[in-house]
């Protein structure tokens, strides 16, 4: 017998009956515009949050990170600079990942810092869930609505995520796979996380705008791996007007979103619910195969078979490009510091980037050549926080050999 889902039995098959019929084909988009929750209206392309003290609460919290990224987290540095002096060691010596930790573990400044972070991180998730999950039907008779609208497919396969996808990443509650808002809260949390400089995908049109064009000028197909709420598959479609574009992502509430997203903007691009490691695209299908930020948030296998699986649906003298892989992290001049122990330390355990070591640990550059992938423009070793590249990309592209 089948198995019938309610509305609110949907943690664990995402989507429910709509998502057991799997694919989506656009029809019109009149459906989704009578469901659509904009009670405050949009700034530009952002619909504002829909009430006014959610709106100042993000305004307080966005303040409040900037205060722990900037003042809190320079003095919890120096303090750290003086407990390793108090050990005979320098920030930028080389010492022991578990000796580093346990010197300034405890240390009252540094645990303000690691804890006002992680504090902040879990009520601004639980304020953004007390609207969405408080207003459940109505928010999912939304994304009901725009499941089968266009322009644009989308395509979901429930049932396919692996555990490791299933993690609580940065504290979402319920990671990118098991909460139906997922795409909603990931949204409006990283717009708090940028600070309030990406509600116009400012970082995504940078990064869209920094790909480089295969070599004979051809690009009919781009795929986007890791794509959350489809930021840069809107960005791409943009700049590449008549290419056929796609976002494929583990989470699907995450494409779910992206796709009502894409079609509230009236961007004709394509959202699949499927692993990077195994797309599901047929051998050298794309001209261009890029990521944002997604390789520091797998496992090793995972990482180094999405790098494979880059290659084999790229055509001969497609594009890769992938940022957030460096040629090797184990490569940078700071690995192994103590400075770097501490900073790594808190990413992983204070932000719960649950595979953080495994990222650092991944020989990128040489699976990249393993696989095939020629290095155009090798990374340059970035200054502050590597992942998130303000003014442009720093990340090695791959071009695969004719
Ligand atoms: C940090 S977010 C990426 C941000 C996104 N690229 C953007 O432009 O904002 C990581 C995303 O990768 C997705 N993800 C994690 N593992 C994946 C996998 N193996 N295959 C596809 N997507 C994956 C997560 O669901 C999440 O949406």
């Amino acid at each position: 017998m089948s198995k019938v889902f309610s509305r609110r039995s949907i943690m664990n098959a995402i989507g429910g009956t709509a998502a057991a019929a799997g694919f989506f084909r656009p029809g019109t988009a009149v459906a989704k515009l009578k469901k659509d929750i904009e009670p405050r209206g949009s700034n530009g392309t952002l619909e504002r949050l829909p009430t006014l003290d959610l709106d100042s609460y993000d305004d307080f919290s966005t303040a409040t990170r900037i205060w722990i990224n900037g003042d809190l987290t320079r003095a919890s540095e120096q303090r750290a600079a003086e407990i390793l002096k108090s050990h005979g060691v320098k920030p930028t010596d080389k010492v022991s990942f578990e000796d580093t930790v346990r010197w300034v573990a405890d240390d009252p400044i540094i645990a303000l810092r690691s804890a006002s972070w992680q504090r902040l991180q879990w009520h601004m998730w639980q304020e953004l869930r007390r609207e969405f999950h408080g207003n459940f039907d109505a928010y999912m008779s939304e994304l009901e609505a725009a499941d089968a609208s266009g322009p644009g497919v989308l395509e979901l396969n429930p049932g396919i995520e692996p555990e490791y996808t299933k993690h609580e990443i940065h504290m979402q509650p319920g990671g990118y796979t098991g909460d139906p808002f997922a795409g909603h809260l990931y949204h409006y949390g990283t717009n708090n996380f940028y600070n309030g400089t990406n509600h116009q995908d400012q970082r995504h049109t940078a990064l869209a705008g920094a790909v480089p064009v295969p070599a004979d000028g051809k690009v009919r197909r781009i795929l986007d791996m890791g794509c959350s709420c489809g930021q840069q598959v809107t960005a791409l479609k943009q700049r590449f007007p008549d290419a056929e574009v796609w976002g494929i992502d583990i989470g699907a509430p995450m494409v779910r979103y992206a796709h009502m997203r894409a079609v509230d903007l009236g961007i004709d691009v394509n959202f699949r619910h499927a692993l990077a490691e195994q797309t599901g695209f047929p051998d050298g299908h794309f001209d261009m195969v890029t990521s944002y930020i997604l390789h520091h948030e797998v496992t090793a296998a995972a990482s180094l078979q999405i790098v494979k699986e880059a290659h084999r649906i790229l055509r001969p003298g497609g594009v890769f490009y992938p940022v957030d892989i460096y040629p090797s992290p184990t490569n940078r001049s700071d690995h192994g510091t103590a400075i770097r122990h501490v900073r790594d330390w808190m990413t992983h355990r204070w932000n719960h980037e649950r595979w953080w070591n495994d990222y650092l640990t991944t020989d990128y550059i040489g699976e990249i050549a393993r696989v095939g992938f020629t290095l155009q423009d090798a990374a340059r070793e970035g200054v502050g926080y590597p992942m998130v590249a303000p003014g442009g990309p720093r990340n090695p592209l791959g071009i695969k050999p004719v």
